[in-house]
């Protein structure tokens, strides 16, 4: 027996590494959206002081950490009031993506919508279930045997947002169809225009209505809390406790400090404030240094990414960049739209950072 699935995308840039490590000063590896500035005080405190955890932690989440996730939701997503129903903490937000069609009950003869360009990890949930997968961002074509359709906004790869207008015609169609809409907004926080990035949640889209609709939000990217693996979710009362059900009886539990460190970072909006401003210094030295190399950038008005072509294949692009030391992702790893993109993560430190420009002129 066994699940069939695809091989990891990643493995398939090793040749590339080892020439982009070869380079005399280095390898600059953007290619994995992975933070490597420090976990903020507020959240290492939090976790230390809540070391001692002798007994099982809620699935659910302390009381505390189910109304910090709920007042975020409120003054950060402009959901409106959330009770402690409607909210969910995961461990992170990868095993959400991949486990929610299983959690959900979506089976074989169903089918799950996922963006056109998109995390890998939308489809692979899908196949776990035995659902088949239809890449689509357009309402018009999901068909009738959708259970659940992704939405990804900002979307990864592509930076790009989804708005209010269609937001509103996603929940339309999703509703006519009896699918529950999901939309996974771990890169939410990092808008880099001056409009906020609209959540499915916003009241501007749901009217106060929630049914059939769940968002995802991670604290991976605007804490710097991978390695703490945290995330949470929100939405419609009655999917939101069928998930928490369906987590007790499989025992998918935050961890008792790492639900205390949730609760104080989702109560600071300082330390997040700060992060975006490091990558906002990222994305304009990249986006100057990657426009006057040639490339056109396109979308990436949010999130944590370049979505750059020189209209040529990506892993031309790809063995381009390696030669100069430097290591990005092929948009084709996000589906067959991507192939002439490639994806550039603004997770390096600053120094390393600082010597793209002289790298890309060379
Ligand atoms: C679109 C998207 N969703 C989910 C995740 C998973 O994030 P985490 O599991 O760290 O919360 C990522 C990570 O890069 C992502 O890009």
């Amino acid at each position: 027996m066994s699940l069939s699935l695809p091989d990891f995308p990643w493995d398939s840039l090793d040749p590339y590494r080892q020439v982009a490590s070869s380079h005399p000063d280095g390898l600059i590896d953007l290619s994995v959206g992975s933070p490597v500035d420090p976990s903020p005080a507020v959240a290492t405190d939090a976790l230390a002081s809540a070391s001692q955890a002798p007994s099982y932690p809620l699935t659910a989440g302390t009381p505390e950490l189910q109304s910090a996730m709920a007042n975020w939701w409120q003054r950060r997503r402009n959901t409106g009031p959330l009770s402690s129903l409607e909210v969910v903490p995961s461990i992170g937000s990868k095993e959400m993506v991949g486990l929610l069609p299983t959690l959900l009950g979506v089976r074989a003869g169903h089918t799950v919508v996922i963006p056109e360009v998109a995390y890998p990890t939308y489809a692979i949930g899908a196949v776990v279930t035995g659902a088949d997968v239809v890449a689509s961002d357009d309402p018009s074509t999901w068909p009738d045997t959708s259970a659940v359709i992704w939405l990804n906004s900002p979307g990864n790869p592509t930076g790009r947002v989804n708005d209010v207008g269609y937001l509103r015609e996603a929940v339309r169609t999703a509703r006519a169809i009896g699918a529950t809409l999901v939309s996974d907004e771990c890169y939410a926080e990092l808008g880099w225009g001056e409009a906020p990035v609209p959540s499915l949640l916003d009241s501007a889209v749901t009217d106060g209505d929630r049914t059939g609709l769940l968002s995802l939000y991670s604290l991976s990217k605007q804490s710097n809390l991978a390695g703490y693996r945290a995330a949470l979710v929100a939405g419609d009362e009655k999917l939101i406790q069928d998930i928490l059900l369906a987590r007790k009886h499989l025992g998918l539990i935050v961890p008792a400090p790492i639900q205390a460190a949730m609760t104080a970072v989702l109560g600071d909006d300082a330390h997040a404030a700060l992060q975006k401003e490091r990558y906002r210094a990222r994305r304009d030295l990249l986006m100057a240094a990657f426009v006057g190399a040639g490339f056109q950038i396109d979308h990436s008005e949010a999130g944590l990414y370049l979505w750059a072509t020189k209209h040529e294949d990506a892993w031309q692009t790809i063995a381009w960049l390696a030669e100069r030391g430097i290591l990005v992702a092929p948009g084709s790893f996000y589906g067959p739209s991507g192939s002439h993109h490639v994806r550039v993560a603004f997770t390096a430190s600053d120094d390393r950072m600082a010597q793209v420009p002289a790298r890309l002129s060379a």
